[in-house]
């Protein structure tokens, strides 16, 4: 495995690949590695003749008040595992290194509606600074296929619209979460949470999965169920920021005759902010 920190380094490569037919495919992460991250790599191999794996923190997505200079940085790890896993190429730039002239005046790539939804509401410009973030790493690369997990859901929907109205030639692959035994979905985030917290965190896919059952019951007083599980996530020490039942598709409030939905929810667990979603298929 070859690792570059330049964008030169990295063009030069992934050209000489192109040259000769191969296809490339990148896995876009921030790093702190975990089975959901090798998960994404090990599906991007099946796919491509080369993987390249980005690790950059991208300040332009976390808001004045997230968790920017905490988030962990594990980079000598995350390095071995992706040797074990067989990766061609590891892009780990600097911040100088992709914002050459800061983020200030940097174009911005807006995907609207749809980023200003659900965690776009509590985290305002987030997505924005993801779309950007996925756009200049596509043109760095130029994949031909990309692969992001359902577990951020609306981030992989955000990426898929850009995709379509900005006509990138790259395939999205979604790749389904990787979970904890015990249900809780793997995230770097889940670092933060104390051995107390650990223990109350599976209540969120629970919830989920409760709701889910409910609805492939017959339930259809959506409002009801959203409020049940607000109850129970409280209960288990939750403080719940959102929850919906939406449609699977444009991630809009679902109707009743909706037979493709998407649970989606995020929820703070002490200093940690969880996501999670379930998709419901009913007949
Ligand atoms: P990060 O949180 O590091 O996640 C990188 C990729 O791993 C994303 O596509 C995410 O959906 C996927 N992922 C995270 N946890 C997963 C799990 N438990 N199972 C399966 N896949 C999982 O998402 C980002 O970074 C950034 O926003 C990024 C797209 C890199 C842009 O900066």
């Amino acid at each position: 495995m070859r690792t570059v920190h330049s964008v030169k380094d990295l063009r030069a490569q992934v050209k000489a690949w192109h040259q000769k037919g191969e296809r490339v495919a990148l896995v876009p992460t921030m790093g702190n590695l975990h089975q959901g991250h090798l998960t994404l790599v090990r599906e991007a191999k099946q796919l491509a003749d080369r993987v390249v794996v980005s690790i950059f923190v991208n300040p332009m997505q976390f808001g004045a008040n997230e968790d920017l200079s905490a988030y962990p940085r594990t980079p000598d790890e995350d390095s071995s595992a992706l040797f074990e896993e067989g990766v061609d190429l590891l892009f780990m730039p600097s911040v100088e290194a992709l914002y050459p002239n800061g983020m200030e005046g940097h174009t911005k790539v807006e995907v609207p509606a749809i980023s200003d939804l659900y965690c776009g509401q509590t985290r305002p410009g987030h997505f924005r600074g993801v779309a950007t973030v996925v756009c200049k790493l596509f043109n760095l690369v130029q994949p031909d296929i990309a692969c992001f997990g359902t577990k951020d859901y609306q981030q992989l929907a955000v990426i898929r619209r850009m995709v379509e109205d900005l006509a990138m030639p790259i395939d999205i692959k979604g790749v389904e979460t990787v979970r904890a035994e015990d249900g809780l979905a793997l995230s770097s985030r889940n670092g933060y949470l104390t051995s107390e917290e650990r223990a109350q965190a599976p209540a969120l896919y629970a919830t989920l999965n409760a709701m889910g059952d409910s609805l492939t019951q017959g339930e259809q007083d959506f409002a009801a169920l959203i409020d049940q599980g607000k109850a129970q996530l409280s209960q288990a020490g939750f403080k719940p920021d959102y929850l919906y039942i939406l449609n699977a598709d444009t991630l809009l409030p679902a109707a009743k005759e909706d037979k493709e939905l998407v649970l989606l929810a995020a929820a703070y667990l002490g200093k940690a902010r969880l996501i999670d979603n379930l998709r419901v298929d009913l007949q």
